[in-house]
């Protein structure tokens, strides 16, 4: 059976992506220091031999006897909350860790895949962000742990590529959204539906006007596995091009959860993007995705399963 190596399968996007590739006929072997991840996201698994699991570092993987196929490199903390709070181990996850991951896909012949992010475009001067934008990042930012650790990590990955022959993907992923996120993970769409369900006030960083696109992870994961499985190796944008500001979105969720709480509004972060939307273009024509599942039926979906973890 083909191996799938997924560093940060403990983590939300990772442990949906586990599942896909099980059902797909792969064995799965995930590598995470559970730094952000939990391992009841794969509690579905245990006992299962085709999911092995290392909680290690990815900067320096088990030597793996396996017919490794594919190397999906998605270990990294994701969430402002969690990269502000690890600004180091987010630097290293980008460098260190996509290193080590390179070296597993280059010692196996095996294809890699990088989770890059719409965060290497910044605070965006070009709108929607197409993927030949540049970007507009600040070095010396806070932010800047999260988004210039993955600008270098798309270019140690197009280095390896280049110089050394690895056959490398990057998967620019832009806001997803879905089960498996956690409750405090500090997102908008976990934190709304967190303060909504529990009769918290809605927090608003800004004045709610900046606008973010959210997919689905079902739609995430396919996107992300088409991409895998192509021979593509510049930049692909995978996420949902509807656009929302973060008001529109407050609503959405207080609607969905029948919540009477209150919107309250805090200051905006430092460097956070006024806007946010992928163009889809290029994943459309040379991968034959798009999004699939409308925003109003990802909440309700996600809602439920905040409700089962909160019970
Ligand atoms: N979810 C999104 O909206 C989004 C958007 C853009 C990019 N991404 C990228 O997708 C990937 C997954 O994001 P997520 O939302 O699932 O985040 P997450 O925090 O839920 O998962 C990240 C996982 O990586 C693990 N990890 C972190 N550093 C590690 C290390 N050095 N070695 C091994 N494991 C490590 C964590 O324990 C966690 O299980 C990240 O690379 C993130 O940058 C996600």
């Amino acid at each position: 059976m083909d191996v799938v190596v997924i560093s940060g399968g403990s983590g939300f996007v990772g442990s949906h992506l586990v599942d896909a590739v099980v059902a797909r006929g792969f064995r799965a072997v995930v590598i995470d220091n559970l730094l952000t991840g939990n391992p009841r996201n794969l509690a579905q698994w245990d006992g299962d031999d085709r999911v092995l699991v290392y909680h290690q570092d990815c900067a320096h993987p088990p030597a793996l006897e396996l017919p490794v196929r594919y190397v999906l490199h998605f270990a990294s903390p994701a969430s402002p909350a969690d990269y502000l709070r690890y600004p180091l181990e987010t630097l290293a996850a980008g460098a260190d860790g996509t290193r080590g991951m390179l070296e597993l896909a280059r010692r196996h012949g095996a294809r890699f895949l990088l989770a890059s992010t719409s965060e290497v475009y910044g605070d965006p001067l070009v709108h929607p962000q197409v993927e030949t934008y540049y970007g507009n990042v600040n070095p010396i930012g806070p932010r800047s742990v999260y988004d210039e650790a993955k600008r270098f990590a798309e270019s140690v990955t197009m280095a390896y590529h280049r110089a050394l022959g690895v056959n490398t993907g990057i998967v620019r992923l832009f806001n997803t959204y879905g089960p498996r996120m956690r409750l405090n993970d500090g997102r908008a769409i976990p934190n709304f539906v967190y303060q909504a369900l529990t009769g918290q006030p809605l927090t608003l960083y800004g004045d709610g006007s900046m606008t973010r696109s959210f997919c689905y992870v079902s739609d995430t994961v396919e996107g992300v596995l088409r991409l895998a499985m192509s021979e593509i190796h510049d930049p692909v944008n995978i996420g949902n091009p509807g656009e929302y500001t973060i008001l529109e979105l407050a609503q959405r969720v207080r609607a969905a959860t029948g919540s009477a709480s209150p919107l309250v509004y805090a200051p905006a972060m430092q460097d956070d993007p006024k806007v946010r939307r992928p163009d889809i273009a290029r994943a459309r024509d040379l991968l034959d995705w798009g999004p699939t599942i409308p925003l109003d039926q990802g909440l309700a979906w996600t809602i439920a399963a905040f409700k089962a973890d909160l019970a």
